[in-house]
């Protein structure tokens, strides 16, 4: 199969670029697009074959269940099974943008999207491409990010290419997604809801909304079914390189491996108050064999670049990339997740 790709402009996409790849989700066909998180891969959510498809083309275990994306609350209502109040809340407050919530399912959900589940994932997009594209579709479309299964989320359209070029139909390129890192999933199912997954917004600002959320990160007590979170696979969001967490800033990790002659890719802090290029700059390294990328000290900041730097240093042929840990606290969570996810085994 030949991947079209489609250049549409990310704050006021061209309608007949929309048009052409809404009629390819209407024909059952799978389209990458950007959202403000990750790009996502999507299909018609009420097409159980283009949704088998997904599966397919991203090598995604069957029991692991789709997030649906839809472009207003009644479009999400339509597929639940009542509406609680905290649900209410939560989508005045944060929809459109990067909260997916689990709740009861309704019949008009195929079992292939929630991997046979009684709950299904939703959310509201706030990019103007994912938004426009459900619109033109006029179906919910079900999209996870638009990698092969397991590795690092595309945060450009580059990236999903290099995992999906031939087994998709089209990607619309809309530049790179401004969060980088994926949503937050919350089960509104369990009592109180319960965090399935660290993501761009934090545990604390949902929870200055609907009050006390479970943020234990315990493993799910029924080990069959439906997977409960991508996060109970452990190994994820990982660079095919080789990845390690180092304690401390990890230079002296680096200096360890550079000296057994491996190629490191070393993910270092920015020092207080010194500015971060947008694209990070070629230096002098104080090794050879040392590829020094330096970070943000602002989480947004960090979450929004990690995955593209992740990307750059696995195509740059290094052997080994060593990630100073980042501090702890709510709104690094995600970011420490991803890592974490990365660097096991
Ligand atoms: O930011 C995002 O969430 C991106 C963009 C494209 O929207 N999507 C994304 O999808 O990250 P994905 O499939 O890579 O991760 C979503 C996770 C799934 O791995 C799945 O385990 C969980 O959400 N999930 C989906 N449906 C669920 C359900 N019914 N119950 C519990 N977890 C569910
Ligand atoms: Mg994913």
């Amino acid at each position: 199969m030949k991947t079209d790709v489609l250049t549409i402009n990310p704050a006021e996409p061209e309608a007949d670029r929309l048009t052409a790849a809404a009629d390819v989700i209407r024909a059952g066909g799978l389209v990458a697009f950007p959202t403000e998180t990750v790009y996502g891969l999507g299909a018609s959510a009420l097409d159980s074959r283009a949704c088998g498809r997904i599966f397919a083309a991203k090598g995604r275990p069957v029991n692991n269940p789709l997030i649906v994306h839809v472009a207003s609350v009644s479009g999400a209502q339509q597929l639940t099974d009542g509406w609680p109040e905290t649900a209410h809340r939560l989508a005045e407050r944060f929809w459109p943008g990067p909260l997916t919530l689990v709740l009861p399912r309704s019949k008009l959900v195929p079992d292939v999207v929630t991997a046979g589940g009684p709950t299904v994932a939703i959310r509201v997009p706030a990019h103007a491409v994912a938004r426009g594209l459900i619109e033109a579709a006029g179906v919910p479309i079900a999209a996870p990010s638009a990698n092969r299964s397991t590795l690092l989320s595309p945060t450009l359209a580059e990236h999903v290419l290099r995992g999906l070029d031939g087994r998709i139909e089209l990607v619309l390129d809309g530049g790179p997604t401004a969060g980088g890192l994926e949503s937050t999933v919350l089960d509104l199912t369990a009592n109180p809801p319960r965090l399935l997954r660290p993501g761009l917004l934090t545990s604390h600002e949902i929870a200055s909304v609907i009050g006390e959320i479970d943020v234990s990160d315990r493993p799910p007590a029924e080990s069959t079914g439906p997977l409960r979170s991508p996060g109970t696979q452990t190994r994820h969001y990982a660079p095919r390189t080789p990845l390690e967490l180092a304690v401390d800033g990890g230079w002296q990790r680096v200096v360890e491996l550079a000296q057994q002659g491996l190629r490191v890719g070393w993910l270092k802090f920015a020092a207080e108050r010194q500015e971060v290029a947008a694209i990070p700059r070629p230096r002098m390294e104080p090794l050879a064999n040392l590829t020094t990328i330096v970070m943000p000290r602002a989480p947004a900041a960090y979450a929004a670049r990690l995955y593209a730097v992740l990307h750059t240093l696995d195509n740059s042929g290094v052997d080994r990339i060593v990630v100073a840990t980042p501090p702890e606290g709510d709104e690094w969570l995600a970011i420490r997740d991803r890592l974490l996810r990365a660097a096991s085994k």
